[in-house]
């Protein structure tokens, strides 16, 4: 059992406010990433939960109780860093092990308890190792490992896989999602990298600047980004967001940019005329050779990935535009072509000034 309630969090350090009145709960055996930019707070905020940094004001409460003046040890949680340090003169088991040793579990429990973490992240066949002889990944696992020895009920991890490379990252990360559902244990996951927050968690929470912007699944964040932020945070590539206005005509609302006029579907008829941002994502931008669409551009750029083609597009903007198209069917298209381009009128997101999406009806 580990619910952890987080109750108006604060904290600072001088005229750094870090973390700003952060309420939120994680349910018992939840998987949960906090993602946003460096320096956001997600850390201090993970940090605060472990106990290694007292909050400026606030509660942290773990199964209703709280645990604000309980050592890092007495909170039954396991915390595997960023930088996951392992001892230098000690192997692999003994690094393992140290955490029931300081329990005085007796040797021969250890020696079991060590061999079964070990298999549990594949690295049974390290133990007589140094680290200075593991991989960037296999020691991350065995950093892991020392973590899940002591059986902790919440597992608090710092972008434990920052050091790996692409294929490794995707490796273990599909490992943690394994331990989550064998172990079925609550996990508090920090991540700057979105495709890792997307493709891990229950539910994620983006936070910038030491508040959190918005809490909802991956698909809810994906689909339905509270703002101009956290539209522009989750997908890649990107969302298309390009800066115009509304323009209401005869009953109907356009929007307008300098290389845009495209019909808004009737869910924004009554919106306010005005300064906006346009989002749409790649994916949701038809593509089609020749003439057409809702609005026809010049290609700048073919970047056939295999599976995918991306299209950039000069549309005016800062940002090129962006479609993507399934397979290679687009891939002999040569930089300059017009191609007719059509809006998925239900994927149309409408940013106001501040940022803020405007909500259309759907
Ligand atoms: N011990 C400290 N003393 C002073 N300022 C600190 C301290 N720890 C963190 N900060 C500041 O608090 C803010 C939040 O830092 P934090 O480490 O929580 O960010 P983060 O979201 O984990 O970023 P990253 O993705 O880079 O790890 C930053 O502005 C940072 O400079
Ligand atoms: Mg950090």
């Amino acid at each position: 059992m580990a619910r952890i309630e987080l109750c108006n969090l604060e904290k600072s350090f001088g005229a750094v406010h870090a973390v700003k009145d952060l309420s939120f709960t994680i349910e018992d055996g939840e998987f949960v990433v906090f993602v946003g930019p460096s320096g956001c707070g997600k850390t201090t905020t993970l940090r605060m939960i472990a106990g290694f940094e007292d909050p400026t004001s606030g509660e942290i409460r773990i199964d209703g109780r709280v645990v604000n003046d309980l050592e890092p040890r007495d909170r039954g949680l396991g915390m595997v860093f960023q930088s996951h340090a392992l001892f230098p003169h000690k192997n692999v088991a003994q690094n393992i092990e140290f955490g029931l040793r300081m329990k005085n579990v007796p040797p021969e429990e250890r020696v079991k308890r060590v061999r079964e973490v070990a298999e549990m992240v594949r690295i049974g066949h390290l133990l007589e190792k140094m680290p200075s002889q593991c991989s960037g990944g296999e020691s991350q696992r065995v950093a892991l490992a020392r973590t899940l020895v002591t059986n902790p009920s919440t597992f608090l991890l710092d972008e434990p896989l920052s050091s790996l490379d692409a294929k490794l990252r995707r490796e273990l990360r599909a490992e943690c999602d394994r331990l989550h559902q064998a172990l079925k244990r609550t996990f508090i996951y920090v991540t700057h990298d979105q495709e890792e927050a997307m493709t891990l968690a229950d539910r994620i929470v983006v936070m910038r600047l030491g508040e959190i912007v918005q809490i909802g699944s991956p698909m809810e964040i994906y689909s339905n980004p509270v703002n101009y932020f956290v539209a522009d945070f989750f997908g890649s590539p990107s969302m298309n967001l390009v800066a115009g206005e509304i323009v209401q005509a005869n009953g109907t609302a356009r929007f307008r940019s300098a290389s845009f006029d495209v019909a808004l579907p009737d869910s924004f008829k009554a919106a306010k005329a005005g300064a906006v941002t346009l989002g749409i994502r790649p994916e949701h931008v038809g593509v089609t050779l020749g003439s057409g669409g809702d609005i026809e551009l010049p290609v700048r750029l073919v970047e056939p990935l295999g599976k995918d083609t991306l299209l950039y597009f000069d549309a005016g903007v800062e940002r090129a535009f962006v479609a993507v198209t399934e397979g290679l069917g687009m891939a002999e298209i040569k930089a300059g072509e017009r191609i007719a381009l059509s809006f998925d009128r239900r994927r149309i997101h409408l940013f106001d000034g501040d940022g803020l999406r405007i909500a259309g009806a759907r």
